[in-house]
Formats: C-alpha cells, sequence, structure tokens
C-alpha cells in the first residue's frame, strides 16, 4: 500500500492517514477511545460478562495496523490475570520507523507497555508466539480473502477493516461468512461501522445483532453473537 502518515485525533492518541485511500486508521475523533470502547468493552469484556468471566479467550483481529487493538488486549489480559490467545491478519505490514512514533505505549504507567507494543511487531509471521505467559500472538502477513479457514475457531473476532466505502470487499457478504465460520457459537463479531446493509448481511448469516451506541464522536457502531 501507499504512504501513510501519522496523526493526533481528538483524545490525543495518535493514528494514520493512508493518503491514496483518503482514510484514518481509526476515528478522528479519538483512536484510544474508539479500539477501547468498539473491541475491548463492546467487545472482550461483554464476551467475557456474558461467559461468566473465563480466564482464557482467542481473538481473532481483522487488519492489525498499528497494532493498537493487539496492545489493549495484552494489557487487559495482564491486568485481569487471565490467558488471550490473539490472531491478526495484515497484509500491508507498517514501517518500524512509523510504528517507533506512535505514542500508543504512553497512555499507561506501566513500563512495560513500550516493550510489548516493540514485540508485537517485532515478533516472526505466521507461527504462534508466546509474548507473555499471559498473551499468544499468531500474525498472518495474509488478506482476509486468502486465509484458509481450519478447525480453529474464535471467541471474539474484530472485525477493523478499512470503511465500507473505502474497502467493500472486506464488508461483502462473503467476507463476513468467513467471519462468521471462524467464530465459534456464542462468540462476539464487533465492529465500528453500524451500516443498515451489514446488519442485515449479519442476521442473514445468524447472527444476533445490536446496535449500540459508538465511541464519543460516533453515534452507534454493531455488535453480533452467533446463534
Ligand atoms: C482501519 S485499519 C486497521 C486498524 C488497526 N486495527 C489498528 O488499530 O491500527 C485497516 C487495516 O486493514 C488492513 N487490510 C487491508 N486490506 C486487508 C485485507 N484484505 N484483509 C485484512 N486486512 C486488510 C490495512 O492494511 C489496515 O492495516
Amino acid at each position: 500500500m501507499s504512504k501513510v502518515k501519522i496523526i493526533t485525533t481528538e483524545d490525543g492518541s495518535h493514528s494514520l492517514y493512508h493518503e491514496e485511500l483518503k482514510e484514518t486508521y481509526h476515528s478522528f475523533h479519538g483512536a484510544l477511545q474508539e479500539s477501547k470502547h468498539v473491541f475491548i468493552e463492546k467487545g472482550i469484556r461483554f464476551w467475557r460478562n456474558k461467559e461468566g468471566l473465563p480466564d482464557f479467550l482467542k481473538v481473532f483481529e481483522v487488519g492489525m495496523g498499528t497494532g493498537l487493538n493487539a496492545l489493549l488486549t495484552a494489557q487487559l489480559a495482564k491486568e485481569n490475570n487471565i490467558s488471550i490467545e490473539y490472531t491478526t491478519l495484515e497484509p500491508f505490514p507498517l514501517e518500524n520507523e512509523l510504528i517507533s512514533q506512535l505514542n500508543y505505549p504512553d497512555q499507561s504507567d506501566d513500563p512495560k507497555l513500550k516493550e510489548i507494543f516493540k514485540r508485537i511487531h517485532q515478533v516472526a509471521w505466521e507461527e504462534p508466539i508466546e509474548l507473555y505467559p499471559y498473551f499468544q500472538l499468531t500474525k498472518h502477513r495474509l488478506k482476509l480473502e486468502d486465509y484458509k479457514i481450519g478447525k480453529e475457531q474464535f471467541d471474539v473476532l474484530f472485525f477493523d477493516a478499512f470503511a465500507p466505502n473505502k474497502q467493500a470487499e472486506l464488508w461483502e457478504l462473503s467476507a463476513l461468512k468467513k467471519c462468521y465460520s471462524l467464530l465459534k457459537r456464542g462468540g462476539v463479531f464487533t465492529t465500528y461501522s453500524a451500516k443498515g446493509q451489514l446488519k442485515r448481511d449479519l442476521k442473514s448469516l445468524g447472527f444476533e445483532v445490536e446496535t449500540l451506541p459508538g465511541p464519543p464522536g460516533k453515534k452507534e457502531m454493531v455488535r453480533g453473537v452467533k446463534q
């Protein structure tokens, strides 16, 4: 992919602007706020509460990008003394120099965060790596379209592709169907978009769909639970 540059969003956290797509990697109203709300609170925390607070779960992410969602997930695992296996797809990895300038590790007093963030980006692709006893990471340098579904299924799926008007193919029924197959029964699909077509498609696949309040600056978001 072409050039990306660092921007500062309204909550002070960084994001990236993709010049060719004319699209940001996160909400301009706050990258950190958005990731925490859509993926951590409405995704992982919701699933854990629903399932009786299990101490192990498996997360799948479409679009690793800056690694912010992976970092927040590792942080949650550490703070709650639980163990998370995190699998993520990224066909267009970012340059190390760019990653090293992102201010995500500065959002907490935990000195370990910088090291975790660094390791998320440094570790090898295509193999499970135990970054910490509480966080195992598998990064695939692949498009969702090329990811082969095996037997492995996940509890929570972070759908963090570029917006439907920028990357329509990832919001088509065939892509969403793959997400459905990747989830266990009761598994949670969560995304920042609240498009009507997305909700209809998720329902048609067998998700119970909820429209939830979005993060600051965004009215709504969507969550689906696999029935
Ligand atoms: C909205 S940004 C992701 C934000 C990311 N989760 C973060 O916190 O930085 C979308 C990401 O999806 C990646 N992507 C693009 N095409 C993809 C595809 N076909 N399958 C999976 N990921 C894709 C992009 O390179 C980009 O990193």
